[in-house]
């Protein structure tokens, strides 16, 4: 009852951030830093499958100077992103609302400086490699919309697709870096940012796998 009372009112929510998002992203291709009033030079990090945005929250505000867009394609998901950045009065934090595979769409070349990808859907890889958010025609799409030294961040409980996204990242031309299976308890753990799914994992004894592939 609760959860569909909530999704009745998103058009109202979702008005009452807008200038959190925006109705027309693709116009805003190549020009994302203009738009947001961000210097020219500044970084633009990507969050693909954002979630209900703990992360992107903490990590814009640990990251005052940097341009941070977060991505998510399901509607009352991203509106608790949104609520919560909105709450927060995060200045450098904004939305789309999208899939990520028409992500070539909002960027033009060379306009991402990093993109984080955390617990995206497992899928399966017999049955479904190609939807996973690490899936070579997806990293390809990264790399056109992205700096030459583009950096991926990727979290993952899941050890299947955890090997599977070393195997494109290599493929696609990425160099493997700061790589652990057990994220909580190495040393990249000081610096890092809990995810509400990764809290979720952790809470169950699942460890955490993290990769940073750089081009
Ligand atoms: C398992 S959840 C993880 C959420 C968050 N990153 C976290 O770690 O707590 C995966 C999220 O990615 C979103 N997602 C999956 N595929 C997507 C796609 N192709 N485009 C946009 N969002 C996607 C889902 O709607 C979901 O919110």
């Amino acid at each position: 009852m609760t959860r569909m009372r909530m999704k009745r009112h998103i058009p109202e929510r979702m008005e009452k951030c807008h200038e959190r998002w925006f109705d027309t992203p693709m116009t805003n291709k190549g020009k994302w830093r203009q738009i947001c009033g961000f210097p020219e030079d500044c970084q633009l990090f990507l969050e693909l499958g954002c979630g209900k945005g703990k992360f992107c929250c903490q990590t814009a505000l640990d990251n005052p100077d940097v341009l941070y867009i977060a991505v998510e394609r399901d509607s009352s998901v991203i509106l608790a992103a949104i609520e919560k950045a909105h709450n927060q009065e995060i200045p450098n934090l904004f939305f789309i609302r999208c899939d990520v595979g028409q992500i070539e769409n909002f960027f033009n070349e060379g306009e991402v400086n990093r993109i984080y990808i955390n617990f995206c859907d497992p899928w399966n890889r017999r049955n479904k490699p190609k939807r996973r958010l690490t899936y070579r025609e997806f990293v390809e799409k990264y790399k056109l919309i992205s700096k030459p030294d583009l950096e991926i961040r990727f979290k993952t409980d899941n050890d299947d697709l955890f090997d599977f996204s070393l195997e494109e990242f290599e493929h696609c031309g990425f160099t493997l870096s700061e790589l652990t299976r057990d994220l909580h308890n190495s040393e990249y753990d000081s610096a890092n940012v809990r995810t509400e799914f990764e809290q979720k994992f952790a809470d169950e004894g699942i460890p955490i796998k993290r990769v940073v592939a750089r081009l």
